[in-house]
Order: C-alpha cells, then sequence, then structure tokens
C-alpha cells in the first residue's frame, strides 16, 4: 500500500475573487479523487518562512466556492528577495518547511511574481505545480486568469453606473480601473460599459487627441463622456493616480465639468462569478491530476476551451500585455471608441 501524498498549498499575490473556489477545486480533488493529503499554508510564503500552517480537511472546505478572498490568508511576501525581517537564507527555511511537512508537492496560486517564486523554488528541487489567478488576467502563458471576470462584472457595472449622472450634470466622468502593468480589464469594462474613450498602459495616448475628441463629443450634442483609464497608464507624476491626472488634463483642456471615481479595491472584492468558480475548480481539479501523475513543475493554463498546462520555466514572470492590434482595440475603434492616439 503506498503512502497516500501530502500536499501543501498556498495563496499569495493580490488577493482575487474565486481565489476559495481553486482552494476547494484542489482539495476536494485531492482527497475525494485520490486519498491524498492536504496541507493549507498561511499567508502565501509567508507561512512557509513561519511555518504557519494546518491541515486542511474536507469539512474545511464546505462553503467556500462563493466566499470571496482566500481562507489561507496571502501576502506578497518575495522569498528570493533580501528583507530586513529574515537575516538568513528564505529559500532554504522553505525547503527546509516542505521537507519537515513531508510534502509531495507544493500547489502555488498566484499571479506573474508568484508563479516566478514557484519557478525558482522548482529550480531548487521542490515539486512545484503552479495555479494562475488575479484580476488582471496578465498571467503569461494562459488565456484567461480566474478572478478577472468577477472583477470585470464589478466595472462594468460600477461604469454603467456612471453614465445616468453624468447625463444629469453634463459632466464627463473620469473612472480609473485596476491594471498595473496590463490593460485588459480596462479595455473590457471600458467596451462593455460604453465607455467613449479608455486608456491603457499599452498605449501611449496625447492629451490633445483626447481633449479634441471630447469637445467634438460636446459640439455634436453628446451630452456627456465616459473615460475610463487603466492605473497603470503613463503619467509625469508617478504619486498622482491616472483618475487624478487625466481628469485634470481633461477639465483644463475642455473647461467642461469633470469628475473622477477611483474604483480601487472593489473590484477585488465578493464573490466570485459562476465563470470564475467553474475556471477555478477546473485548474485546481487538473492541477491535482498532474499531481497524481507526479508531473511536477509545472503551470496550469486554459487554452481556448480547454485545460491544459505548461513548464514553469517558461512562464518566469513574464506579463500577458494588450496587444496594440488587439480585435477588440479594433472593433472598438470602429465604433468611434477614442484610445488617445
Ligand atoms: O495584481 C492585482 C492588483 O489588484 C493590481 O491591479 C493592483 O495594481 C495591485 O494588485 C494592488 O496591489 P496591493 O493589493 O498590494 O495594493
Amino acid at each position: 500500500m503506498t503512502k497516500p501524498k501530502r500536499i501543501g498549498i498556498l495563496t499569495a499575490g493580490g488577493d482575487c475573487p474565486g481565489l476559495n473556489a481553486a482552494i476547494r477545486g484542489v482539495g476536494k480533488t485531492a482527497i475525494v479523487k485520490y486519498g491524498m493529503e492536504v496541507i493549507g499554508i498561511s499567508s502565501g510564503f509567508l507561512g512557509l518562512l513561519d511555518k504557519e500552517y494546518f491541515p486542511l480537511e474536507e469539512h474545511m472546505l464546505s462553503g467556500i466556492l462563493t466566499v470571496g478572498g482566500t481562507i489561507l490568508g496571502t501576502s506578497r511576501e518575495k522569498p528570493f528577495k533580501k528583507s530586513k525581517r529574515y537575516k538568513i537564507d528564505k529559500p532554504g527555511i522553505i525547503k527546509e518547511t516542505y521537507n519537515e511537512l513531508g510534502l509531495d508537492c507544493l500547489v502555488c496560486i498566484g499571479g506573474n511574481g508568484t508563479q516566478k517564486t514557484a519557478d525558482r523554488l522548482a529550480d531548487a528541487g521542490l515539486n512545484i505545480i503552479g495555479i494562475p489567478k488575479t484580476i488582471d488576467n496578465d498571467v503569461y502563458g494562459t488565456d484567461q486568469t480566474f478572478g478577472f471576470d468577477s472583477a470585470l462584472l464589478i466595472a462594468t457595472d460600477a461604469i454603467d453606473r456612471l453614465h445616468s449622472t453624468a447625463n444629469s450634470h453634463k459632466r464627463i466622468m473620469v473612472i480609473e480601473i485596476m491594471g498595473h502593468h496590463a490593460g485588459w480589464l480596462a479595455l473590457y469594462s471600458g467596451v462593455a460599459g460604453g465607455g467613449d474613450v479608455i486608456l491603457l498602459p499599452e498605449l501611449d495616448y496625447n492629451m490633445d487627441i483626447v481633449n479634441d475628441y471630447l469637445l467634438n463629443r460636446a459640439k455634436n450634442k453628446k451630452p456627456y463622456s465616459i473615460v475610463v483609464v487603466a492605473e497603470g497608464i503613463g503619467k509625469p507624476n508617478k504619486d498622482q493616480s491616472a483618475a487624478s491626472y487625466i481628469a485634470g488634463e481633461i477639465e483644463r483642456g475642455t473647461c467642461i465639468e469633470t469628475r473622477k471615481t477611483i474604483l480601487g479595491y472593489i473590484q477585488r472584492g465578493g464573490s466570485p462569478s459562476p465563470m470564475d468558480r467553474i475556471l477555478a475548480t477546473r485548474f485546481g481539479s487538473y492541477a491535482v491530476d498532474l499531481i497524481a501523475n507526479e508531473e511536477y513543475g509545472r503551470m496550469v493554463i486554459k487554452k481556448g476551451e480547454k485545460i491544459k498546462d505548461m513548464p514553469l520555466s517558461e512562464v518566469g514572470s513574464k506579463l500577458r500585455l494588450v496587444p496594440d492590434d488587439h480585435k477588440l482595440i479594433k472593433k472598438a475603434r470602429g465604433l468611434d471608441i477614442c484610445f488617445g492616439g
């Protein structure tokens, strides 16, 4: 009788809706389908450094499918980055904890930074499986991460709500959408929410073009305009929010009353959408199948409608950015949506 496999699971980086669905997908598949033992690691990689973990039993997975955030907690601890808190060798502590726990594999659920750390731990000899998550949808190698669809619903609903107040006051409303490097969330919610201007980190923009476009709308008796900006767009002062900068430039350049909204962490809160629950569950289940087959050093990905996997070494911390000729940008330009250039 072979000893049942024992797997560790952690969630790292920014939280997002769907994490608990993924934890449930991993846990239930491991316990029910394969009779494995599961250890929940607290607060991302910090839990391996501080030796904070607990047996994740099946009953703990009940009711979490619909719950936002992560029952394990998370952190942005980067084990391969020197820090004041740990004078000694952090990767060495992680390897020590991994071996003390007798883990056969560690499942790392996170964004591009987490997958980079996961790959380096794999290089250090640990059996690792990565699962990509982030509302930014910018993990290289996968067509989609869970978290994105839920945030898209939230951001689109917020943009929808701006139309009535913009129309009542005949104002220009600027809304800032999360997306530090990639503009997927701003692009999709901007088009879905009827944005007139959409500014993305990937596309250079010219405020004279934006202001001329907005003035032209006003001249053509359009009563209001909606401007959707990704938080990571280029701007002269990195300490000023994208929304503040753009709203100020618009009001100065058009003399039209302008107001700003920063949606912020609301996009990361609440219950996951049905599609994110399904994607996260599929990712989690597939990850455990890889472990059962002892196929390590892989990241689970979505390609088209299929769930597949790829070498973690090919993911690294590469980003999946919006290409400037993306089909949705082309379609949007055809609807006279302005991208600032
Ligand atoms: O990575 C997801 C994300 O929400 C980004 O869109 C945002 O810039 C960042 O996390 C915020 O990081 P933190 O949660 O550490 O403030």
